[in-house]
């Protein structure tokens, strides 16, 4: 995969365009390069991104924090937080209305975060973007606007069993009032989809195959080009949830030839509370409003109320406007470095992890699937994994323990919990030997 092309991405200004973001954006966005301009090109340092992140100096329990829990939340870079205290502290203001130089400035800031997520996805035009607040509301948009328009008594939804609940449920609540199904996908032993399987579901009654980028839990990466491909014969509508992807290698929705594109921005290292759906422009502005309120009208009347383009009708009241400042910054941020030298750096660190955790006696990690982005989920003989959480944070180790709101996937291993190291690029060799010690030590201590 490549860098997402920054100049593909542009497109006409048009009358509804905000002026140019240019002049707006340094005021309240960060001191880094713009997408597209590597700061090591063709290599990449775990230093490089430490250093410009301030949690990661911290001690937790008198030891220096180490942050295996990107998978529930990624860590921020100071440019990030500078970012949104500078648009308080200097930019603050509603946008898309007011005739004021401050709604002026924050409303450019608000759209120049619009196209950083375009060219972020490959998408043809910012106006393919809809700001939500995280991969969760993109997802239940998707099943409450789309689906409830296209799904009728009879229509499958595909869904593989590695699946987050949050790429489950909310098809579940829309097939039970329009009457279609939900049907899993299975499984291999080793985590990855089963693509005979999907193969054989796949049918003329298809209507969606909802499946992620990357799980949050077996770390597999489906093939989602082929499988979109292969639902595309039929007929079959694609929505990806690359809420795990995003962080972790480079992204393009026309090379995916995906219908949607869901991710959150806290897990690429922007604020909790702001995220984004990518869809086909065609399927968009097909799409009805979920919500209604300010913002996303053309004019209201109380006979008739009509509504504003997409992708503003879909985006009812006040929007997270410092969360996409900061989005803004966290994009400009993560593309500073080679993405794929960064894909490079992780795959080697997930395979020194792997290897060093396989020597743990009673270790056993969850999922071998060959594509897979650095997450390590794991029992050990003897612990429960919330035990384990609890040793590994006395250590000052960050993982996490539960189901990791993806129970059939680990229903698929027999478990009901498990422990998770989730890897991030700022993530080192050193870390994951002092995890390794960590659980070595609690081993030795319960003989
Ligand atoms: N989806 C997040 C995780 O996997 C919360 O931890």
């Amino acid at each position: 995969m490549t860098i997402p092309d920054v100049e593909r991405s542009a497109r006409p200004v048009t009358d509804t365009d905000p002026p140019a973001a240019a002049g707006a954006v340094p005021a309240v966005g960060p001191a880094v390069p713009a997408q597209g301009a590597p700061r090591r090109p063709g290599g990449f340092a775990p230093e490089d991104a430490r250093r410009d992140i301030p949690i990661l100096h911290r001690t937790v329990n008198g030891h220096p924090l180490v942050w295996l829990d990107n998978g529930a939340t990624t860590q921020k870079p100071r440019q990030v937080i500078e970012a949104l205290s500078g648009f308080y502290g200097a930019a603050n203001s509603n946008i898309h209305r007011g005739a004021h130089t401050m709604a002026r400035e924050a409303t450019e800031a608000y759209e120049a975060g619009r196209a950083a997520v375009a060219r972020f996805l490959g998408a043809p035009s910012p106006d393919d973007i809809v700001f939500v607040r995280g991969t969760t509301e993109a997802i239940n948009l998707v099943a409450q606007s789309w689906g409830r328009g296209n799904l009728g008594p009879g229509d499958d939804i595909l869904v593989p069993v590695l699946e987050h609940h949050s790429n489950i449920v909310p098809w579940q609540l829309v097939a039970k009032e329009t009457r279609a199904r939900v049907v899993p996908v299975p499984l291999r032993p080793d985590g990855g989809i089963d693509l005979d399987a999907y193969a054989d579901l796949l049918s003329v009654r298809t209507r969606l195959v909802a499946v992620s980028q990357a799980s949050n839990v077996l770390g597999t990466v489906p093939p989602v080009r082929e499988m979109t491909a292969l639902a595309h014969r039929y007929g079959a509508k694609v929505l990806v949830d690359g809420a795990q992807a995003v962080a972790h290698f480079p992204v393009d929705v026309q090379d995916l030839d995906a219908d949607f594109y869901a991710f959150s921005g806290h897990k690429l290292f922007a604020p909790t509370g702001i995220g984004a759906l990518y869809a086909k422009p065609e399927i968009l502005r097909e799409m009805t409003p979920w919500q209604g309120g300010g913002n996303m009208i053309e004019s209201v009347d109380f006979t008739r109320t009509t509504y504003a383009p997409v992708p503003h009708r879909l985006e009812a009241g006040t929007g997270h406007i410092s969360g996409v400042v900061g989005l803004l910054a966290a994009l400009n941020w993560l593309t500073s470095f080679d993405r794929n030298a960064i894909a490079a750096y992780e795959t080697s660190l997930m395979a020194y992890a792997q290897q060093a955790l396989a020597a743990v006696p009673g270790l056993d990690l969850l999922g071998s699937a060959p594509d897979r982005i650095a997450v390590l989920t794991f029992t050990l003989a003897g612990h429960d994994p919330a035990a384990i959480a609890d040793w590994l944070d006395r250590d000052g180790i960050a993982v996490r323990a539960g189901h990791h709101c993806a129970q059939p996937a680990l229903a698929h291993y027999g478990l009901e919990s498990a422990a998770r190291a989730s890897l991030a690029l700022y993530n080192t060799a050193e870390e994951v030997d002092q995890l390794v010690a960590s659980l070595g030590r609690l081993q030795q201590a319960a003989r």
